[in-house]
């Protein structure tokens, strides 16, 4: 099995993403909660986001953000042997919110299902395809993020309705041998952890065996704030040393999108130009497991990040579960 691992990698050949007609601004927000643009885009840098429509379930996101990925992949649904959907918001408690997708995208001859890891669940999902692909189980792989946040927030809550917006990003991954690889192409590795002592600290107040109810989120924002700098910090230290790089080798940051402060602490900790971080917050807010995906369709559909790029992801959500991946793009 070891000498399967070492001849496969896992290689984004198509990205994607779709987000909600509905743009709400800091100034919008202010209409209905006691905050203001100031405050929202100091503490956090974010001015706008999306909002999905009431009849806009996950689901519709997640399709909508991979025909895109597909489209760019030219690969056809069909072809699909896993689809894996991050998504702490999904359509129904059962099933799968990937099993939704899947019927949507007219495919029946590969596996769906979703992973749990809140705003970490795109890497998440990406680690466990990553696996699935260079143990041989299977050649096209579709990984998505996608979030209806809103359906969690408590619009009472300036805490927390402020922070959070909709959407949907996705790649297509490719299980490629790797003597066909034009250089070190595809997933080079993640780190993943998590500590389940912190799980009160973000969390959604529901669940169908505790009060049978969806619940809404609640964080303790401080709190999350300071774990955030100082375990994605770790983490990509962490990631770059098992690979004996340094920081200077990396192309492109491209982390999970809460809080431009914690973004650009963990740069500074790490000696990373702002110059070459991807930012998405300002414009999406907090997507939750979709942020990543979509940031990486941005910068690629601009043209910013190129085959070849080495490219550091970071997030951390829920649970608290954080991590980091090294990609070549
Ligand atoms: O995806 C991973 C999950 N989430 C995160 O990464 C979020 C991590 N945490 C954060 O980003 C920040 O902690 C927040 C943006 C949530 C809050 O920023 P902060 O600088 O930590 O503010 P704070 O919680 O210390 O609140 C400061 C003040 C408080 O007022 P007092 O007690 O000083 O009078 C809050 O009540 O700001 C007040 N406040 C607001 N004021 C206007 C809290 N929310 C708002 C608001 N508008 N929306």
């Amino acid at each position: 099995m070891s000498g399967t691992l070492n001849l496969k990698r896992s290689v984004i050949v198509g990205c994607g993403g779709y987000l909600p007609e509905k743009v709400v601004t800091n100034h919008d927000l202010a209409k209905i909660v006691d905050t203001s643009d100031e405050w929202i885009t100091e503490r956090t840098g974010i001015r706008k986001r999306h909002f999905a429509a009431k009849d806009q379930p996950t689901s519709e996101l997640a399709v909508k953000a991979a025909h895109v990925a597909l489209q760019n992949a030219r690969i056809r649904a069909e072809d699909l042997d896993l689809i894996v959907v991050a998504t702490a918001t999904p359509d129904r408690t059962l099933p799968s919110t990937a099993v939704i997708v899947q019927g949507k995208l007219g495919n029946n001859k590969g596996l769906a299902f979703d992973v749990a890891g809140v705003c970490a669940g795109f890497l998440l999902a990406l680690n466990v395809v990553d696996n699935f692909l260079k143990s041989g189980q299977g050649k096209y792989a579709l990984v998505i993020g996608a979030e209806a946040m809103t359906s969690l927030l408590d619009m009472g809550d300036r805490r927390t309705c402020v922070l959070f917006g909709d959407g949907a990003g996705a790649v297509v991954v490719e299980a490629k041998n790797r003597d066909d690889i034009g250089g070190d192409r595809g997933v080079l590795g993640v780190h993943l952890q998590s500590d389940g002592h912190l799980h009160n600290i973000l969390y959604s107040d529901g669940g169908p065996s505790t009060n049978g109810k969806v619940g809404k989120l609640r964080m303790d924002g401080q709190e999350v704030y300071r774990h955030a700098v100082t375990k994605l910090t770790d983490s990509a230290k962490r990631i770059l040393a098992s690979h004996e790089l340094m920081v200077d080798d990396i192309d492109w940051f491209i982390p999970h999108q809460a809080n431009i402060r914690i973004i650009e602490s963990v740069a500074q900790k790490l000696k990373f130009p702002m110059d070459k971080v991807v930012l998405t917050v300002q414009d999406h807010a907090n997507t939750s497991a979709a942020s990543i995906p979509l940031a990486l369709w941005v910068a690629s559909a601009e043209g910013r990040v190129k085959a070849g790029d080495l490219i550091l992801h970071e997030a951390i959500g829920g649970g608290l579960i954080w991590g980091s991946a090294l990609v070549r793009f």
